[in-house]
């Protein structure tokens, strides 16, 4: 489960504009909600894996009445203004932040009653070896509710895609929907269900496109820097090319294990 990417202060402050306050993931706490919809999360211990700067899990911690919330993430930087955002939002009792390393997660088994992640499990590439990590840090009965962009099919990536990733920059290990049902499966989960979230995406890319480079150009342009918004606004638009072909799409996950 390696990582390559970092999520340094110009990206968190490009993505926070974009996304708001911490989140470095498109949709916020209606998100979060879409994702938890329907789930019963008082006094749940709860593990938000990949937690960025903390939005999700100051948000469940706020409305869903858990005991308490971890988030864990392989940046320090962006733990360190998660662990702030809690302190701010008022909920630092009940939320702690965690800087791991990429790998088994340092938890012992049966350690929380529901896995959230929300866009993360994109950046780990075995599947299979985090789906039963997750299936050991839950207690039985525990529930996986998850968020993350997908690959649209298992073929080799197009030059749209390729040019995308190379981009970004950020270590993708994408895969298709199959590939996670199949290492959900394998690790044991039941009741595991996927609802498409493509064409949300797609739209809010397009928007967020205009945006960059557009109302929010002279802000950014003045805290991040011409060049660094200008790599940026590039990256968008092959995002937006490989989403309108739904070559990489996105989704929320649900699994229960037994
Ligand atoms: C797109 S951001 C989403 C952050 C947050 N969940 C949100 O919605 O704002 C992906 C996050 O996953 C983290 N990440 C990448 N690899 C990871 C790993 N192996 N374990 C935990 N977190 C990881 C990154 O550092 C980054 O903060």
């Amino acid at each position: 489960m390696e990582q390559t990417q970092d999520y340094d202060d110009n990206l968190v402050t490009l993505l926070e504009a974009l996304w708001g306050d911490g989140y470095l993931s498109p949709g916020g706490n209606d998100e979060t909600a879409m994702v938890l919809q329907q789930m019963h999360l008082g006094g749940a211990r709860v593990l938000d894996l990949g937690c960025g700067t903390g939005g999700s899990a100051c948000f469940i911690a706020q409305e869903y009445d858990p005991a308490e919330v971890v988030g864990v993430d392989v940046e320090a930087g962006v733990v360190a203004k998660a662990t702030a955002n809690a302190a701010d939002a008022g909920v630092a009792d009940r939320v702690t932040f965690l800087a791991i390393e990429p790998g088994p997660l340092p938890f012992p088994d049966g350690r929380f009653d529901v896995v959230f992640s929300k866009d993360a499990i994109v950046h780990i590439p075995d599947k299979h070896a985090l789906a039963r990590e997750l299936f050991r840090v839950l207690a039985p009965g525990g529930v996986f509710a998850a968020s993350d962009w997908m690959a649209g099919s298992d073929e080799p990536p197009s030059p749209a895609l390729r040019h995308y990733e190379a981009l970004e920059g950020l270590g993708f290990g994408l895969a298709s929907p199959d590939v996670y049902f199949a290492a959900l499966r394998a690790a044991g989960f039941q009741q595991i269900s996927y609802r498409d979230r493509t064409p949300w995406l797609c739209d809010k890319t397009h928007h967020e496109l205009d945006e960059l480079d557009g109302r929010l150009r002279p802000a950014l342009e003045a805290s991040v820097g011409r060049e660094f918004l200008d790599h940026e606004v590039d990256v968008w638009r092959a995002l937006r090319d490989v989403l309108d072909t739904a070559e990489l799409g996105a989704g929320h996950w649900r699994a229960v294990r037994p």
